[in-house]
């Protein structure tokens, strides 16, 4: 009793001990996660994005689709039934940055490679009111007449490689030749197409 008396009439001693006890909590939360295998190690079959999945990658970045669209599946009863197992670390250890979001405009489209034929996903982003009447979400035709030069692919490629991708030398050097000529729209869907296809589960 004498102890917490002195303790609670003198603030300075109390913000020292407050930030020592934040302190230490932090460090016990934090620290094991940097020894947890299960969020650095990639899930089986996983495999640095192919040339033009990755410049898809970027075309999605560029064109804001994270804003409006999650990729996270939380572990919810509701959110596994809709839209399949729920996504796990292992995942996207070669994501940089993540494209998690925060924002459901749309749905979550961390599994949405395969449900959906090119095609439709082509209509869809040529013009979502094709395919979906009541779609809010907003047309792209452009992506249709852009094509990809590669130029900036395999240093990409080097620049992901340099935070832990592993990418060889045979993919950068090759990087620009695979995608050169093609337009956006085929690098977006096959980007897309590629989504949560490692981790699968009957939905
Ligand atoms: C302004 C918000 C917004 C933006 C930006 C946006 N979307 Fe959407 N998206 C939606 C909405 C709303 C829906 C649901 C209606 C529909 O299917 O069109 C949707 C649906 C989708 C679907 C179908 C998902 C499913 O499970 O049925 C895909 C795929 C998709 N969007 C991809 C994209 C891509 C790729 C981009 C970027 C090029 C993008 N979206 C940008 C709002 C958005």
């Amino acid at each position: 009793m004498k102890n917490h008396d002195i303790v609670e009439k003198n603030i300075g001693l109390m913000a020292v001990l407050t930030i020592v006890a934040i302190s230490f909590g932090t460090l016990v939360e934090i620290v094991p996660q940097f020894y947890l295998k299960e969020t650095t190690e990639p899930v089986a079959g996983l495999k640095p994005l192919p040339a033009l999945e990755l410049e898809g990658r970027d075309i999605y970045i560029r064109e804001g689709c994270h804003v409006c669209h999650t990729q996270m599946v939380r572990p919810l009863r509701a959110e596994v039934e809709r839209y399949g197992h729920y996504s796990v670390a292992g995942e996207s250890v070669y994501e940089h940055p993540f494209l998690w979001g925060s924002k459901r405009t749309g749905p979550d489209l961390a599994r949405v490679g395969q449900r959906y034929s090119d095609e439709w996903q082509k209509a869809h982003l040529y013009n979502p009111r094709n395919v979906v009447p009541k779609s809010n979400m907003p047309a792209f035709p452009w992506l249709f007449d852009n094509v990809l030069t590669g130029e900036l692919t395999g240093r990409k490629m080097a620049a992901l490689r340099s935070v832990g991708v592993p990418y060889t030398d045979a993919d950068i050097e090759g990087a620009q030749e695979a995608v050169k000529g093609t337009a956006e729209i085929d690098a977006l869907v096959a980007y897309l197409q590629q989504l949560g296809t490692l981790v699968t589960q009957k939905r």
